[in-house]
């Protein structure tokens, strides 16, 4: 056994090849006295570090992980570094929303020349992981199980009665279909009064079958990518909408190609609140909305409940109910309200009340339940590699098919990750898990982050917006260089 067995710590180094590795080797050369926890990865860049890479390291129990690479201006490939910058500092602000202290990553800039600031920066990152003692593990870490079902107040008024401009709506579908376009996404009634199911019309009869009102959940945008090439149209709400203008964005649909069909939204309901409210088993037999109250037969019985009892969060807090963008626009718009100013985001509220450990505690507790299905990613509008998953790769191999709260954890944080500036906080992935695990809080820590460092920036208003991740400044406004002295 190791003399250092048990003294030292498993921290990991991602060293740039040009820079930082020539810096740790001229230390080294000069015979600098370093620490020896930190065990080195050498990679071209520090663009090629995937911030995933640092969470698989941190999620399977590396105590601390540092990334370095060449100085901002000096990076080899010009600019890798510069997207480094900001895919790191945005995995910074991730990391404790699943209960890792971001204390245990670090990313900084070395150069082959500087063999003091290397040994500086190894000496001082190693002791701050040693202050923090070896990483919690979540074998350890006790379970919990715990959310508060927490009915936040709406800022609009919410409703569930039939809207006036549907027959209008259906006749311009008409339309458009008779004048060519091969057919149009909404959703009908599905197998009994409270499920709706998508539907593609292609002729006037299943236009006729077009449902407008509280059960309209799915995000139709999801599926524009598949028809990709096809003239085709879709009807959306305001959320639905952000997805069409996100996939615009980048470049994924095409807008000649896609005709938007938008009208006011009053607002959507949760199926599991509405279901909670029925005795279990229960045949549901008709279902009838007027104003803000749903009237649920189930079982020879009715049932009466309020918009506000059984709507999904995000419609409680929205403030786009109309589409972002439109070809045709049936009737009058919704009111916008104005934005909540302590922007209540209930299941980052919870988790922002919890300290690290119990973040892990609540997130082992929950991916306990996780079937790995994957219907978070087929609901998601942005997912759109589904054929290249990094979730089924073998190569490279990114994740095991261990069953365990890691990796399943790894594919939840893979999932927020390549959503970062790219979520529209649909709310799709949430909806879709037939478990109910409250991941969409992981996307909006992550869209939080993403607002914070790039001036307020939200995915999905603007088709001609550049995602963050995609670009880079040569001064961050809000991203600057931590000191090692
Ligand atoms: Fe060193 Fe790009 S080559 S950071």
């Amino acid at each position: 056994m190791s003399v250092l067995a048990g003294k030292e710590l498993r921290i990991v180094g991602f060293l740039c090849n040009w820079c930082s590795y020539g810096g740790a080797d001229t230390a080294g050369t000069a015979r600098a006295v370093q620490p020896t926890d930190l065990r080195i990865i050498r990679v071209p860049c520090s663009g090629r570090v995937n911030p995933l890479f640092v969470l698989k390291a941190l999620i399977n129990g590396a105590d601390g992980v540092l990334v370095s690479g060449c100085h901002p201006r000096d990076c080899h490939y010009s600019a890798g570094n510069y997207y480094a910058r900001r895919r790191l500092e945005l995995l910074k602000e991730f990391l404790p929303v699943i209960g890792i202290n971001p204390d245990r990553f670090e990313y900084t800039w070395v150069s082959a020349s500087e063999g003091q600031r290397w040994k500086d920066v190894v000496t001082n990152f190693t002791n701050r992981i040693h202050a923090l003692g070896p990483a919690p593990r979540w074998e350890d870490v006790p379970a919990r199980y715990d959310r508060p079902e927490e009915l936040i107040e709406s800022i609009r008024p919410l409703g569930c009665g039939e809207h006036p401009a549907l027959p209008e709506l259906k006749q311009a579908i008409k339309d458009a279909l008779a004048e060519g376009l091969e057919g149009v996404l909404g959703w009908k009634m599905s197998f009994d009064a409270i499920h709706a199911e998508p539907v593609f019309m292609t002729t006037p009869e299943e236009v006729d079958s077009l449902i407008w009102g509280p059960f309209n959940v799915h995000n139709l945008a999801v599926y524009l990518p598949k028809y990709k090439g096809r003239k085709i149209g879709v009807v959306v709400k305001g959320c639905d909408s952000k997805g069409v203008v996100e996939l615009l964005a980048e470049n994924l649909i095409s807008r000649e190609e896609v005709k938007i069909f938008g009208m006011g939204c009053n607002g959507t309901v949760s199926l599991p609140r509405i279901l909670a409210k029925l005795p279990e088993g229960a045949k549901i037999e008709s279902c009838v909305g007027r104003g803000n109250k749903l009237t649920v037969t189930a079982g020879g019985q009715a049932y009466e409940m309020t918009m506000a009892e059984v709507a999904q969060d995000k419609c409680r807090l929205c403030t786009k109910p109309n589409a972002v963008l439109s070809d045709v626009f049936a009737g009058t718009p919704t009111t916008e309200p104005a934005a909540p100013a302590d922007g209540r985001l209930p299941g980052l509220r919870f988790l922002d009340s919890l300290s690290l450990e119990e973040r892990m505690g609540y997130w082992k507790g929950q991916m306990e339940r996780c079937i790995a299905c994957h219907a978070c990613r087929g609901a998601c509008p942005m997912c759109v590699c589904r054929d290249y998953c990094v979730a089924e790769s073998r190569d490279p191999h990114w994740m095991t098919q261990e069953d365990s709260v890691r990796e399943k954890l790894y594919f939840q944080t893979i999932h927020a990750l390549h959503l970062a500036g790219r979520c529209t906080g649909c709310g799709e992935c949430q909806r879709a898990c037939p478990v109910g695990i409250p991941i969409l809080a992981l996307r909006q820590q992550i869209g939080r982050a993403v607002s914070q460092l790039f001036d307020g920036y939200k995915a999905g208003m603007d088709p001609e917006a550049v995602p963050p991740l995609l670009g880079y400044e040569l001064e961050e406004k809000n991203i600057h260089e931590r000191e090692w002295k």
